[in-house]
């Protein structure tokens, strides 16, 4: 793939440079969860859910209760089996503060939810990218609700470059 972004970039399209760069924050996400443990989330289907919830900012703190670029809640993150930073604990203050703000323990909290809580969400006998953007945002129980049109639309709009892109192979 990385061959396949320099050519895309060489050709200088602005609407796909967005895309790169979102895929640049998804491949590195996946670079990281490979040396640890893998799950049913692929590097791109991570890329389009922070860039729908965040743009996928590596640098947002928390808000209210969320935080880091995936926008997740305490509850997600225990949901998730509590995943931490190396040399972290759990049960330590701030564990999930440190880990969920830090780009590799985010994508791997995402990782544990889904492997929990992952299905057909909408029904289409597949378990795929737009399944997890619904849990994601609409949790394990609620993922067969409507989605807000802006998370919605720029998932989508991730999806369809996504896919333009390894069409165009
Ligand atoms: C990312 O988030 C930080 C902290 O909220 C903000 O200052 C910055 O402008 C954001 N960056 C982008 C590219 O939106």
């Amino acid at each position: 793939m990385g061959s396949e972004m320099k050519r895309v970039m060489a050709g200088g399209s602005g609407r796909l440079l967005v895309l790169v760069a979102a895929t640049a924050v998804a491949c590195a996400c996946l670079g990281l969860a490979k040396g640890q443990e893998q799950g049913p989330v692929s590097e791109l289907c991570l890329g389009c859910i922070c860039e729908a919830v965040s743009n996928c900012n590596r640098s947002l703190g928390c808000n209210g209760d969320v935080c880091g670029l995936f926008r997740i809640t305490w509850a997600y993150w225990a949901d998730a089996g509590k995943p931490v930073i190396a040399q972290d604990n759990p049960d330590a203050d701030g564990a999930y503060v440190r880990c969920v703000t830090e780009p590799f323990c985010a994508a791997s909290t995402v990782q544990g939810y889904m492997r929990r809580f992952g299905k057909d969400c909408n029904g289409d006998g597949t378990v795929n990218c737009f399944d997890y953007a619904a849990i994601h945002r609409l949790g394990g129980y609620g993922c067969t609700g409507a989605l807000e049109y802006n998370y919605q639309n720029k998932f989508m709009n991730c999806q369809r470059q996504v896919q333009q892109l390894a069409g165009g192979k």
